[in-house]
């Protein structure tokens, strides 16, 4: 998979790119992240990216020249996903992670200062994503967060040890509580069930922790699901 981030500030990115389960990805070629300076792409003497707003108000928008140069000099196939994030975009979440994980190449574009001009939109922006409702001062962050859920879910990115399989929202529903040694730590036991080698035991306890987590935590959740049988009758007597 390839991933094209276009930005003004390379350097936040970067780093980021270079720790982990992304840099192992990358050393392995499932996943190929070039990151592009939108200053590149501007053609006057002081490298303008951005404007003030027609109509007036506060924050300065993202000139469309360079980002239209920048996309063109990607050269997409009609296939490739352009993603502008914004937080007026489709909130982010694990199932849109593993539908981008499928594709095979991506271009995000990080906004900064008051937003993009519509045209970037409108002409070339396949979809708009939002990694929570809160402004942050660009794409940057949002774009990191892609790449890294999106990157640890291609095949083979995990180690055997680091299933995706088990996390949180994979099947719906939070992650269970874990424990590692001491089996008493400053008078807290680790659940004897845990201890007790019955592997069958073992995965209900994780599974019934997870409903219960997801019930106290998360219930508009579980509205979604199809829940079984066995877990309505769970929740039913733990409430
Ligand atoms: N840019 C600024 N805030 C953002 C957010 N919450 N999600 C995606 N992009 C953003």
């Amino acid at each position: 998979m390839r991933i094209d981030i276009i930005t003004i500030f390379p350097e936040v990115i970067l780093p980021v790119l270079q720790a982990g389960i992304l840099k192992r990805a990358q050393a392995r070629d499932l996943l190929t992240v070039n990151v592009h300076n939108l200053r590149d792409f501007t053609t006057d003497r002081h490298q303008t990216v951005d404007d003030y707003p027609y109509g007036g108000g506060a924050g300065m928008i993202l000139k469309p020249e360079p980002l239209f140069a920048a996309i063109k000099k990607l050269e997409p196939e009609s296939t490739a996903r352009i993603i502008y994030l914004t937080p007026q975009g489709t909130p982010f979440n694990q199932s849109l992670a593993e539908a981008f994980s499928l594709e095979s190449h991506l271009i995000l574009i990080c906004g900064r200062y008051k937003g993009i001009d519509e045209r970037v939109r409108m002409k070339l922006v396949t979809d708009e994503i939002s990694i929570g409702d809160y402004v942050l001062s660009g794409g940057e962050i949002p774009a990191l967060a892609l790449v890294d859920a999106i990157g640890r879910v291609l095949p083979r990115a995990l180690g055997n040890y680091e299933s995706a399989q088990e996390d949180s929202f994979s099947q719906g529903l939070l992650d269970c509580p874990h424990y590692t040694r001491p089996a008493e730590f400053e008078g807290m036991q680790v659940p004897d069930i845990l201890l007790s080698g019955h592997h069958d035991n073992i995965t209900r306890w994780q599974h019934e922790q997870s409903l219960k987590r997801t019930a106290e935590r998360r219930p508009e959740l579980l509205k979604n699901m199809e829940l079984s049988a066995e877990d309505v009758a769970y929740l039913k007597n733990n409430k």
